[in-house]
């Protein structure tokens, strides 16, 4: 079954690859490289392989999008692409509007004009803004707090609205938390450009020598230790998650909604914690002020995926540390 997988070079979407191609599927990739490395798809090919169809262009470029779906028998979509950085989406929105929305409705005309109707999109649990109570399940009040947040809400819209206008649409909205980690081999994982955002590429740069010392943003936080609790999820469970949720479109299930979490938060001093532990020695770290837009605590209630997908995210933060550390101390 052939899978158009946008965004496929990505980090999350590299992964979702080999899960692809370990459970029979054909994926085929667009990608433009905007946040990737063309040496990824022969990472991909030599981790699975298998020679991996690959178009290098832009998910907004319908004329490109029409020509893969009539060279390819494309029979679901996995929409992985576009940008996902919250800080950079304050300072340039449109931007933001422009790659997450358009790429999404041109995809959904290529697809009707195709009458190619199944599709799984990856949102995230920004989408709950701040939450009124953890653990967050899918009926939890939605409101994104800034335009990154508010482009998947939108997209989620979109889609609610598509599905109530032709219900031979099989949509899944897949809500991450926090994803982390590496594939074990080694060879992909995520390769941010510049100073890191997110916490668990920044502390894997410490241990690598790169950065200084970690810093901890905030640590009166009304939590176990002061500091901000987050649902992490290693990326190869979150990958598995989309061919489960890949199996439930071909059930017909119209459109359906989940997290994709573990259940358990861990606060960033736990998070320094584990990783201290793959590396062999204590990383250092300083408190500074609270990140701008930081909530205290996020986490999921996995329930819903577990009943109706079977999804049970198996990695411990332990190894989401240790696989995190292996691909880390081989990037050159
Ligand atoms: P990523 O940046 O590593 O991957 C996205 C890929 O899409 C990149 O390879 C990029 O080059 C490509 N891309 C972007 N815009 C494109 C376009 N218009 N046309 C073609 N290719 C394009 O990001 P990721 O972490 O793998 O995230 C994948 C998806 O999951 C994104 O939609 C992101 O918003 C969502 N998500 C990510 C996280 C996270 O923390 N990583 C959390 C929740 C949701
Ligand atoms: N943190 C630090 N130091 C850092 C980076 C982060 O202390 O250098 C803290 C944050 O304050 C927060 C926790 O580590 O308490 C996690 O922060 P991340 O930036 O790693 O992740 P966020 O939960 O803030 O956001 C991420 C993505 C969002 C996505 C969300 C849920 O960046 O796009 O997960 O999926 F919406």
């Amino acid at each position: 079954m052939n899978v158009l997988v946008t965004g496929g070079l990505g980090y999350i979407g590299s992964h979702t690859v080999v899960e692809l191609i370990e459970n029979g599927y054909n994926p085929i990739i667009i990608d433009n490289l905007g946040n990737s490395n063309i040496t990824i798809l022969d990472r991909l090919e030599k981790l699975t392989s298998k020679n991996i169809k690959f178009y290098k262009g832009d998910v907004r470029d319908k004329e490109l999008l029409r020509k893969i779906f009539e060279s390819e028998k494309i029979d679901s979509i996995i929409h992985f692409a576009g940008l996902k950085a919250v800080g950079e989406s304050v300072e340039i929105p449109l931007n933001y509007y422009d790659n997450n929305i358009e790429s999404t409705i041109a995809l959904l005309e290529v697809m009707n004009e195709f009458k190619v109707f199944k599709f799984v999109f990856s949102s995230s649990a920004t989408v709950y803004g701040d939450p009124e109570k953890v653990p967050i399940d899918e009926n939890a009040k939605l409101g994104a707090t800034n335009p990154y947040g508010r482009t998947k809400l939108f997209i989620e819209y979109i889609l609610k609205d598509l599905y109530e206008s032709n219900k031979d649409y099989n949509i899944a909205i897949l809500r991450y938390f926090n994803p982390v980690g590496a594939h074990k081999s080694g060879l992909i994982g995520e390769m941010p450009n510049g100073i890191p955002n997110n916490l668990v590429p920044y502390v894997s740069q410490v241990a690598n020598g790169k950065r200084e010392y970690i810093r901890v943003f905030g640590s009166d936080y009304n939590t176990i230790d002061g500091t901000g609790v987050r649902d992490y999820i290693h990326v190869v469970d979150l990958a598995k998650g989309h061919i489960l949720a890949l199996k439930k479109l071909e059930e017909k299930c119209g459109l359906v909604i989940y997290n994709l979490g573990t259940g358990k938060g861990y606060s960033v001093l736990q998070v320094i914690k584990a990783f201290s532990k793959a590396v062999g020695k204590d990383l250092p770290y300083k408190f500074v002020e609270r990140r701008k837009g930081d909530i205290a605590e996020c986490y999921s209630d996995p329930t819903k995926a577990f009943r109706e997908l079977g999804f049970k995210a198996e990695k411990t933060i332990d190894d989401m540390a240790k696989d995190q550390w292996n691909f880390e101390k081989n990037i050159k």
